[in-house]
C-alpha cells in the first residue's frame, strides 16, 4: 500500500500579476488536504474511487481528459511503464494485478483552494511511490504543473509549488523556488462566498483587459508587485500585523481588475467592520475565498461576522 497526503493553499498576494511576471506570495493550507491511497487488489484494471466527486470507474471507462484519468496516464506516460500488463506495486508480486487507487479531498472545488493541484501532488506521490519509482518534489512540482497546463492554459504555477512543498513560497513564474520564513506566525481566517468560479475565466478577463488599457494594466501589476515584496520583508521580519493594510491595498487592485464580486466585497468589509487587521480576495476571484488577517483573539468573532454575512464555511488557520 502507498499513501500520500498534500494541503490546500491560499495566495496571501499577488494573484494574476503572478501571471504577467510579477511576484507573489502563497502559503499552504493544512486544515483541509487531497489523501491518496493506493493498493493492490484481485481484481483486473485500475479502479478510482473517489467519494467526493461521486466517481467509481475503471481508469479505461474514463474519457482521456477526465483530470484523474489524464494525471494516471500522464504519469505512466512519464515513468516509461505501459499501464498493460500492469506492473506490481512496489516491484514486488505477480504482474497482472489489479490497483485500487482512492481519493479523498476535504479541499473545496473550484474555490482558489488549489484542490486541483493538491489532488494531483498526491496521487502523483502515491502512485510513483507504488510503482517503486518515487518521484523527488521537483519531479512532483513540475509534473502537476503540467497537470495544471492541461486545465487552465496558462498558469503561473504557484498552485502546484506551494502545495509540492507546502511550505510558504515567494514565487516568481519561472524562477527558482523560494520558500519564505516566517519571523512571527499570524492567523488568517478565510471566508468561503460557496461559489464556484473557474480560474480560467477570470484570467481570460484580466487578459482582455490588459490588451486594451495595457498601461494602467501594467502599472497595477507593478504596484501589486510592491506589495508582494514589502510583504515578503514583514513577513520575514516578524511584524505581521503591518500586512493588514498591503492586504486591503492589494484587494483595490484586484477590484479594478474586475476579478473581485459583490460577495467577495461584502465579506472583506465584514471581516474589517468585525475586527480584522485587513482583507482581500484570494486566487482566482469572482467567487471562491477571501482571506482576513486577525489577531489570534479575533478569530473567532471574524469568523462569526463572515458568516453572517453570508460565508458558507470558514476556516483559521495559522500561517508559521
Ligand atoms: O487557482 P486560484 O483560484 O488560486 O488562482 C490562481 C491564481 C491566479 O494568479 C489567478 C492564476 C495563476 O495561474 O497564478
Amino acid at each position: 500500500m502507498s499513501v500520500a497526503s498534500a494541503p490546500g493553499k491560499i495566495i496571501l498576494f499577488g494573484e494574476h500579476a503572478v501571471v504577467y511576471g510579477r511576484p507573489a506570495i502563497a502559503v499552504p493550507v493544512t486544515q483541509v488536504h487531497a489523501d491518496v491511497e493506493v493498493t493492490e487488489s484481485s481484481h483486473p484494471g485500475i479502479w478510482i474511487h473517489a467519494p467526493n466527486v461521486d466517481l467509481d470507474s475503471e481508469l479505461n471507462t474514463l474519457p482521456s481528459d477526465h483530470p484523474l484519468a489524464a494525471v494516471i496516464h500522464n504519469l505512466f506516460f512519464s515513468l516509461g511503464i505501459p499501464p498493460h500488463p500492469l506492473p506490481s506495486l512496489n516491484g514486488r508480486g505477480s504482474k497482472g494485478e489489479g490497483f485500487d487507487i482512492t481519493i479523498n479531498s476535504s479541499i473545496p472545488v473550484a474555490s482558489g483552494l488549489g484542490s486541483g493541484a493538491a489532488v494531483s501532488v498526491a496521487l502523483v506521490r502515491a502512485l510513483s511511490s507504488a510503482l517503486g519509482r518515487p518521484l523527488s518534489d521537483d519531479q512532483v512540482n513540475a509534473f502537476a504543473y503540467e497537470i495544471e497546463r492541461l486545465h487552465h492554459g496558462t498558469p503561473s504555477g504557484i498552485d502546484n509549488t506551494v502545495i509540492t512543498y507546502a511550505s510558504p513560497v515567494y514565487f516568481i513564474k519561472g524562477h527558482p523556488i523560494e520558500t519564505l520564513k516566517v519571523g512571527r506566525p499570524f492567523t488568517l481566517v478565510i471566508g468561503d462566498t460557496g461559489i464556484s468560479a473557474p480560474t480560467k475565466q477570470s484570467v481570460g478577463d484580466v487578459r482582455r483587459l490588459w490588451t486594451k488599457n495595457n498601461l494602467r494594466m501594467e502599472q497595477v501589476f507593478d504596484e501589486i508587485a510592491q506589495i508582494s515584496l514589502m510583504a515578503r520583508r514583514i513577513i520575514e521580519c516578524g511584524q505581521p500585523e503591518m500586512l493588514g493594510e498591503l492586504m486591503d491595498q492589494n484587494h483595490a487592485f484586484l477590484q479594478e481588475m474586475t476579478v473581485s464580486s459583490s460577495e467577495l466585497d461584502s465579506l472583506v468589509r465584514a471581516a474589517r467592520t468585525a475586527g480584522a487587521l485587513g482583507a482581500k480576495m484570494s486566487g482566482g476571484g469572482r467567487g471562491g475565498n477571501m482571506i482576513a488577517l486577525v489577531s489570534p483573539e479575533m478569530a473567532e468573532p471574524v469568523s462569526r461576522s463572515l458568516l453572517a454575512a453570508g460565508a458558507k464555511r470558514t476556516i483559521v488557520t495559522q500561517v508559521a
